[in-house]
């Protein structure tokens, strides 16, 4: 199997990015101990970060079109607002799990509501990094 993990806007940033909020570990630490829980289980990880809201939408575009077992999606703040992200959830057949790592219920009402929350497979929040080596589990099952 073969799985994208695709983090957004800000997510560069982890470890360095509101330490309270997000903890203090790096994306690079985050991708590689997710490559490494996904080599253990059979699973080829991939991973792509970018501040570019089409860039994302490329890329989960191109997971299709290479027929990817499933994507572990962090979109960061456009979870709330990109009708355009929802819609390339919506086109494609891959499953995408959304992964937030701050419980964003607790948070500021902005952060209550998630607009890709309907077209994903399911929704993983406020478990830390964590969240994401649950997310390659589901994935895997
Ligand atoms: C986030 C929550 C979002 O509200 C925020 O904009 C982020 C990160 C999370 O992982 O908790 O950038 O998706």
């Amino acid at each position: 199997k073969k799985i994208l993990l695709l983090n957004g806007p800000n997510l560069n940033l982890l470890g360095q990015r509101e330490p309270g909020i997000y903890g203090s570990e790096t994306l690079e630490v985050l991708e590689s101990h997710v490559k490494k829980i996904g080599n253990t289980n059979g699973i080829e990880v991939t991973c792509f970060q970018s501040n570019h809201e089409g860039a994302l939408i490329d890329q989960l575009h191109e997971a299709n079109a290479l027929r990817f077992d499933g994507v572990i999606l962090n979109p960061g703040a456009f979870t709330h607002y990109s009708y355009a992200i929802r819609d390339a959830i919506a086109a494609i057949d891959v499953p995408v799990i959304e992964v937030h790592i701050s419980n964003v219920h607790a948070r500021e009402e902005f952060r209550h509501h998630s607009v890709i929350s309907a077209v994903t497979r399911g929704q993983i929040v406020g478990l830390g990094i964590r969240g994401y080596e649950l997310a390659v589990y589901a994935l895997k099952d």
